[in-house]
């Protein structure tokens, strides 16, 4: 009873603390935190619903909060954190039925161009709303008249104004299928250029001037639309592009790091044993000073396995599978970092996830690899988190007021089974909250989304911008 009555206490403290966030977030020293006052959104938990006990059973778990508490309760605990997510701008809503009229072709081919992130088996051709089809292809072969270029990461090449420099002939045809040609094919239009009947370019002659550097970052009608990806923090425009993806809802097509796409070959295994010694899972490998020192803090102050070289404390790196064999896709093939990091997460009640850098918006696949293996992240980051994620999914360390403060959160959690299970109910409930737009504007639905603007803006028959 005392002890009830103790964690009560603490949650309520932390909501009279969170006022205070502002004053304290000081300790990330990260230099872009809000300094507007956001709403606060803390988990409701059902601590006071059960007599707290350590558990290491995910199922037994879910059990119990089947029991005490149950979908219908929690549907209207978190009705108010839902709608105040839904209000939020954080997510570009795709309304593609109702603007069917807006479509000036009915196919589009896209060329993927380069790529880091773009998974091959993302190749395909999809069948779009308002019966618009979409070709979306690494291979020229395929694509061999693109109404658009896709780069990602590789910035699109600027124009020559002039054709001297590369001639487009009608045997110049590419044959070869496209491989990862990220940071080496910078300029298609020298190296790779497509026949001349889709060309047709109308040379602009030179009058005085006949410098053969001049180059222009405009697109000639006729030539597909360039369309330019980049994911990182910066969001850098190239500055040659006709449509620019980055994961911002400002940007001209929004690609939220939630696809279930990204990174294939993941050994999906999930472990329904929770080390009950060893609560939290870190591994990081870009060792940013910021970064570092605030997993440094808050892991000293809980059980955890380091994996990556950063702050590493499991004896060496790749000790996942020698801890979890079962976690092995295929002993004979050498495996990629994220081949066992989804299995490896199931083990522990709680992975930290901190981001590069503290961006609106910028909520990245270490937050989703997290959710993705049924652990609950402790997340630093995007102040705007919570409208990404599905309701009481995870935990925002921003919103603690101190370090300490988190850490006796976490370890109450992880001795109670109902407010553990409580992180997971938006699944096993399907109450998805944002996280249902979070996945619907995800690289998975990126071909027709890039297919429809395309349509819309007339494809190669675009005005020259
Ligand atoms: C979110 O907002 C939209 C329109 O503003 C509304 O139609 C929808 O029902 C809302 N969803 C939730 C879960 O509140
Ligand atoms: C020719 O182009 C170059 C590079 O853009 C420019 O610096 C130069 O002033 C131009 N010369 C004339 C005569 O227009
Ligand atoms: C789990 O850990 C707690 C706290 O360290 C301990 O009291 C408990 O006995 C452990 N339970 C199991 C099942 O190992």
């Amino acid at each position: 009873m005392l002890l009830k009555s103790l964690n009560s206490f603490t949650i309520i403290s932390m909501f009279g603390f969170a006022f205070f966030i502002l004053f304290f977030s000081g300790f990330l020293e990260f230099p872009s935190l809000s300094t507007t006052i956001k709403p606060i959104r803390y988990p409701t938990l059902s601590l006071t619903k059960s007599t707290p006990h350590p558990f290491t059973d995910l199922v037994t778990a879910f059990k119990e909060w089947d029991s005490l508490v149950g979908c219908p309760h929690f549907r209207e605990s978190h009705k108010v954190s839902i709608q105040i997510a839904n209000r939020s701008s954080s997510l570009q809503v795709s309304d593609a039925e109702s603007e069917c009229g807006e479509l000036k072709m009915d196919h589009v081919s896209v060329l993927v161009k380069g790529w880091t992130w773009i998974p091959d088996n993302l190749d395909n051709l999809y069948p779009c709303a308002c019966g618009l089809s979409c070709l979306w292809t690494k291979s020229s072969v395929l694509a061999d008249k693109p109404d658009a270029l896709l780069f990602e990461t590789t910035t699109p090449p600027l124009q020559s104004l002039f054709t001297t420099s590369s001639p487009p002939t009608a045997t110049s045809v590419p044959s070869a299928p496209e491989i990862n040609t990220f940071g080496l094919d910078n300029n298609v239009f020298s190296t790779n250029p497509p026949p001349t009947s889709v060309f047709s370019p109308s040379p602009i002659l030179p009058t005085e001037n006949t410098s053969q550097d001049l180059v222009s970052s405009d697109r000639r009608t006729g030539d597909p639309l360039r369309v330019y990806m980049e994911l990182e923090a910066g969001r850098k425009r190239s500055g040659a592009e006709d449509l620019f993806i980055s994961y911002h809802a400002k940007d001209d097509v929004q690609s939220t790091y939630a696809g279930g796409l990204f990174h294939n070959g993941r050994n999906y295994h999930v472990s329904s044993h929770k080390d009950n010694d060893t609560l939290v899972y870190w591994s990081s490998s870009r060792c940013l000073p910021q970064r570092n020192k605030l997993a440094k803090k808050l892991l000293s102050l809980l059980p955890h396995h380091s994996f990556g070289k950063c702050l590493n404390n499991v004896g060496g790196l790749d000790k996942a599978l020698s801890f979890y064999p079962e976690c092995t896709n295929d002993a004979n093939v050498t495996p990629k970092w994220w081949d066992h990091l989804h299995c490896a997460m199931s083990h522990y009640k709680f992975v930290l996830a901190i981001e590069n850098t503290v961006t609106e918006s910028y909520v990245t696949e270490k937050l989703f690899y997290a959710l993705d293996s049924g652990s609950v992240p402790i997340y630093f980051g995007a102040s705007n988190v919570l409208d990404f994620v599905p309701p009481n999914s995870i935990i925002d360390g921003s919103t603690f007021s101190s370090l300490e403060e988190l850490a006796s959160y976490v370890r109450n959690v992880a001795n109670d089974p109902i407010a553990y299970a409580e992180y997971h109910a938006w699944r096993r409930c399907g109450d998805l909250g944002n996280y249902g737009k979070t996945r619907a504007v995800s690289l998975d639905t990126l071909p027709c989304r890039i297919c429809n603007a395309v349509s819309r803006k007339g494809g190669r028959n675009a005005g020259a911008i």
